[in-house]
This record gives structure tokens, C-alpha cells and sequence, in this order.
């Protein structure tokens, strides 16, 4: 298949573009910027230029490349600071969750493109009520924290949008396993603490998983949801603790939820309290996808422990470079 990915040039996007050409197919990868682009290239695909919140632009270039497939992987996300105001972080993002789904597939919809795989996200987003895990058909928070309204309507839009179209949805867990990961600072320097009693459930998901998935997804027919997380959610007393010592970092802090509410705001406290996780029984049923890394257990390890992110660095001249904390 000739296979259009949006965001190319992304923690995603780099990891899918190598195996989808790898399954045999020819990949064109959008970036904005030349740097990016040039990045695309070196993984063999055929870079473009795409502002995917320019309606015109993404018309055009959709029914000049005539994809058969579309796979949107773009997010804004590189040099975000993360703040108490999730929404203000994530408002660009947001901007692509629902502007540039719609534009996309509006021109996949005039260019006759049959197949379309959209990034979504599978955790802090269920009703936090009942157990820990949650399926695809459970029900999203219908009150979310305050500063994560709009985020959570951005991804509703999307999965809904998506559906509708035909198209397959992948709620993604959290991405590990980049080199320049945002996460990997604070816990390093213990600024991410176990809040309560660190009872909100994670889903953690290798960034080669999430793309071998994505390719298969390609193969299925839509519409569908599926929740691409490892088998074993687990709350941040579990998981905090391990990705520590993966980094040789001290173990986290613990604080208690009315200081964690001051410091880093009621988001935080959701998720790191509240939280549910997502299954990947869907996925593994109607996809036929296993992770290569079950859990984090062994991921985080594999990941970062004994210099492996330095190690992962020097094989992936393609990623991003260590200045895009978020
Ligand atoms: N599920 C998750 O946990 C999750 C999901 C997404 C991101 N993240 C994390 O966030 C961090 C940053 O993500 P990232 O490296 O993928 O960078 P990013 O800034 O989020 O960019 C992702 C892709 O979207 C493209 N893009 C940005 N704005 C666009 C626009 N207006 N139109 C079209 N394409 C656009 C980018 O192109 P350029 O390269 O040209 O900017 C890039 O190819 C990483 O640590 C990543 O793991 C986590």
C-alpha cells in the first residue's frame, strides 16, 4: 500500500515508518519543518511539508499523493512544558485532535482514501469508579478534571470523527522507550513523586509496540477502538519505583495529596491517585497483536536501564534530540 503518515517525524512516527516499510509498503511522511523532513527521508520514506491545520493544504496534498492509506500520528507535543493547566500544554494538540482529524478526513473522504488509523489515548480517560481496568466500551470520565476538559472532548472528537468515517481509532498508553522521553528528568531529579497512596492505574506502552501495532491495524477494517497498552496496568506505587531504579535514580518522593494538589495541581492527583487502566484484550483478540514488551516490568529496563537510552540514541540517528524535554 502506499501509506500517507502524518507527523512522520515524531516519537511515533519514527518508529512506524522503518517497519511499515519494512511490511513492504511505500511510505510518504509529513513534518513541518525542513530539519524534520530530512529526518523522514533518512528513514526511507518520501518526505512532505504539511500544516495539518491547513484545510487547503492537506486537500491538496491528499489528492496529489493519492494514499491508500492515512495514518495520523500528529501531535504538538515536542517542546511542551507541562504545567498545572494541562489544557494550555496541550492546546495545539488539541488543535490537531480535532481540526486537523477533520481536515484529513475530509480530504481522505474527496481522494477516495479507504483506509485511515488515528492516534488516540487510552489512559487517565475512563470514569473513575469500579476496578482498575477498563475495556473500550466502558465509559470515558464524564467529568473530567478541570483542566483537562478540553484535551478530553479534543480525543473524544477524534475517536468519534474517526469511527464515524470508517476509520480505526488507537488508544495508545503511554509511550516509553525515547531516548529523550519527558519524563525521564523529573524522576531522575525525584521532582515525580507517589502522591496518597499512588493508587492511579497506568498504561505503559513500548513505542515499538505501539507501532507494530499500528501497522497491523492497517491490514483491519474499520471502525473500530482499540486500546494499544502492555498487558499489566499498574498503579505508581508499582510502576514509579521500578522506572527509578531503571534510570539509577533514587527512589521517588512520596507526597501527600493535599501537597501534591498545591504543587502540581488536580490533575496530577488524578492521575496518580485515581486513575484507571486500559485492557489490550480487544487488540489481542481482533488484531492478533501481542507486545513484544508485556510489561514494563521488563520495558523501563530494556528501555533506559545501563545506558540503553544513551545506546538507543546512538542506533536512532532519527530520533529527537535530548533539548525537546517536555
Ligand atoms: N501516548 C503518549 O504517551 C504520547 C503521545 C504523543 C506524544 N508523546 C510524547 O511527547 C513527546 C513529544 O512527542 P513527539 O516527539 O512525537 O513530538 P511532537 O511535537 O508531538 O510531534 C509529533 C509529530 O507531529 C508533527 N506535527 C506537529 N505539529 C504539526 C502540524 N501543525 N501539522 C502536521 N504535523 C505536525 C511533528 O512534526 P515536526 O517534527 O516537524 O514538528 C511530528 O512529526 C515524546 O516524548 C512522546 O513520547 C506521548
Amino acid at each position: 500500500m502506499r501509506v500517507f503518515v502524518a507527523g512522520a517525524s515524531g516519537a511515533i512516527g519514527t518508529r512506524l515508518v522503518p517497519q511499515l516499510i519494512d511490511r513492504g509498503h511505500e511510505v510518504i511522511g509529513s513534518s513541518t519543518s525542513p530539519e524534520s523532513a530530512e529526518r523522514v527521508r533518512r528513514l526511507g520514506a518520501k518526505p512532505v511539508l504539511l500544516d495539518l491545520l491547513d484545510a487547503e493544504a492537506v486537500r491538496k496534498a491528499i489528492l496529489a499523493m493519492q494514499p491508500d492509506a492515512i495514518v495520523h500520528e500528529a501531535t504538538a507535543l515536542a517542546d511542551a512544558k507541562f504545567t498545572r493547566n494541562f489544557d494550555r500544554t496541550f492546546a495545539q494538540t488539541n488543535r490537531l485532535r480535532i481540526e486537523g482529524t477533520d481536515n484529513l478526513l475530509a480530504a481522505a473522504r474527496e481522494a477516495g482514501v479507504e483506509r485511515f488509523v488515528a492516534q488516540s489515548f487510552a489512559s487517565y480517560r475512563n470514569a473513575r469508579e469500579g476496578g482498575p481496568v477498563k475495556t473500550e466500551d466502558d465509559p470515558l470520565d464524564p467529568s473530567p478534571v478541570p483542566s483537562m476538559r478540553e484535551g478530553s472532548a479534543a480525543m473524544a472528537h477524534l475517536d468519534r470523527a474517526v469511527t464515524e468515517a470508517g476509520g480505526i481509532v488507537l488508544r495508545y498508553g503511554l509511550f516509553y522507550g525515547a531516548p529523550n522521553d519527558g519524563l525521564i528528568e523529573p524522576v531522575r531529579k525525584r521532582q515525580f513523586p507517589i502522591i496518597g497512596n499512588g493508587g492511579g492505574v497506568s498504561s505503559w506502552i513500548h513505542l515499538d509496540d505501539a507501532a507494530a501495532a499500528t501497522v497491523i491495524a492497517l491490514e483491519h477494517d474499520g471502525p473500530a477502538i482499540y486500546n494499544i497498552v502492555d498487558d499489566e496496568p499498574a498503579p505508581a506505587r508499582e510502576w514509579l519505583p521500578v522506572y527509578a531504579e531503571a534510570l539509577g535514580a533514587k527512589p521517588p518522593r512520596h507526597f501527600p495529596r493535599w501537597l501534591a494538589r498545591l504543587v502540581a495541581g488536580e490533575a496530577a492527583v488524578m492521575m496518580g491517585t485515581e486513575a484507571r487502566g486500559a485492557s489490550n484484550a480487544k487488540a489481542k483478540r481482533e488484531l492478533g497483536w501481542q507486545p513484544r514488551y508485556a510489561s514494563w516490568r521488563q520495558g523501563f529496563r530494556a528501555a533506559y536501564a545501563s545506558g540503553a537510552a544513551a545506546d538507543e540514541r546512538g542506533s536512532q540517528p532519527t530520533a529527537r534530540t535530548v533539548q525537546s524535554q517536555t
